[in-house]
């Protein structure tokens, strides 16, 4: 049995896990600083990496507590290096390093979508997928569609050419007047809309696997501020009126569903791929969920709730598999800011 300790603090999250055999949880431990950038309505960078530093050791101490395992019971710690804000990997990064200098145990620098990618292979109440599969990775900061053929084995389809699918959720959510993070109050007010109102055009970008959300941004600014579409806006913005905003909501929603949606099932569809993974924390949108389901031609695969959002267990399933193949960083490594997943 392998047991790795990963630390997570690429975003606004401050966690640290023990996962054994890169699928059973022995503990996961996440401090949220989402509250406190609440305010600022996106994350504020100095700010993040400051509260990470003020509760890394407590989240570590936690996490090997709640574990029941001391660092020389650990055979390995890893640790996200990138991608992500640099001050806030540099404290993640220092800490494992600390760690595993101070216990002679191996250190692994981990990708941030790895570790999205390997969240469901936590979900020990079903088989672990079966290759290929056709990995969609929705969050913040990613959108990205990968075929996976094995383990370590990536091939990078499309992504998003501007903005990621949750960047999107979270500037629309601003012009709409809701809270931060956009994704799920989107999801809300939404519930109570026609998703058929606004016409929205979908980017379908044919013939490639690329996304792009920006145009849509712009599409519903101008819609808010009811002003015809590609002229200079005029006027100061007023505050939206609230009962515009579910029909808003909904319309950019099924715009943004619509397209992953398709695109992932048309990509299972082309590679054969046994499952579609939807992960990060996007995935918890639940009319992706549906709209996934609907089009898939094969099983979709998405983790709950904790596992969606940035967790260090995903950290440490990411790694048990570079572990097993030998991977072992150097002390020395440095963070990796804009580290893509594959070519
Ligand atoms: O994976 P994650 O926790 O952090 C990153 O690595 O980026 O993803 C956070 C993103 C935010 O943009 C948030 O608005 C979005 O996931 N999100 C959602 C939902 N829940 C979170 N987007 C749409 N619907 C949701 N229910
Ligand atoms: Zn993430």
């Amino acid at each position: 049995m392998t047991r790795i300790l990963a630390l997570e603090t690429s975003c606004d999250e401050t966690a640290a896990a023990v996962v054994a055999d890169g699928r059973v949880i022995l503990s996961s431990v996440v401090a949220s600083q989402a509250a406190h950038h609440a305010a600022y309505g996106g994350v504020f960078p100095e700010v993040a990496a400051r509260m990470h530093v003020e509760v890394i050791q407590a989240v570590i101490g936690q996490a090997l507590a709640d574990a029941h395992v001391s660092l020389a019971e650990v055979d390995a710690v890893a640790v996200t290096r990138g991608p992500g804000l640099p001050g806030s990997l540099v404290v993640g990064v220092n800490a494992a390093k600390g760690l595993a200098y101070g216990s002679g145990k191996p250190l692994l620098g981990i990708n941030h979508l790895e570790g999205h990618v390997y969240s469901p292979w936590l979900l020990t109440d079903r088989e672990p997928p079966d290759f290929p599969v056709i990995v969609l990775i929705v969050s913040g900061g990613h959108t990205e569609l990968l075929l996976m053929r094995g383990h370590n084995d990536y091939q990078r389809l499309g992504g998003t050419l501007d903005d990621a699918a949750g960047e999107a959720f979270d500037k629309v959510a601003r012009l709409l007047n809701l809270s931060y993070p956009g994704g799920p109050a989107i999801e809300i007010s939404a519930r109570d809309g026609d998703p058929t109102r606004h016409a929205f055009s979908r980017a379908w970008l044919d013939g490639t696997w690329d996304f792009s959300f920006s145009g849509l941004k712009t599409a519903v600014l101008y819609t808010v501020r009811g002003q015809p579409y590609g002229r200079p806006l005029v006027g100061a913005a007023e505050a939206i009126d609230p009962a515009r905003v579910p029909d808003l909501a909904a319309s950019f929603q099924a715009t943004v569903v619509e397209v992953l949606a398709t695109k992932a099932a048309r990509a299972a569809e082309r590679f054969n791929a046994r499952a579609i993974l939807l992960v990060g924390g996007v995935s918890a949108n639940q009319s992706l969920r549906a709209a996934l389901i609907a089009a898939a031609p094969c099983d979709v695969i998405y983790p709950p709730l904790s596992l969606c959002t940035d967790n260090a267990a995903m950290i440490a399933a990411a790694a048990h598999w570079r572990y097993v193949v030998g991977q072992r960083d150097a002390l020395d490594i440095d963070v990796l800011p804009t580290w893509p997943l594959a070519g």
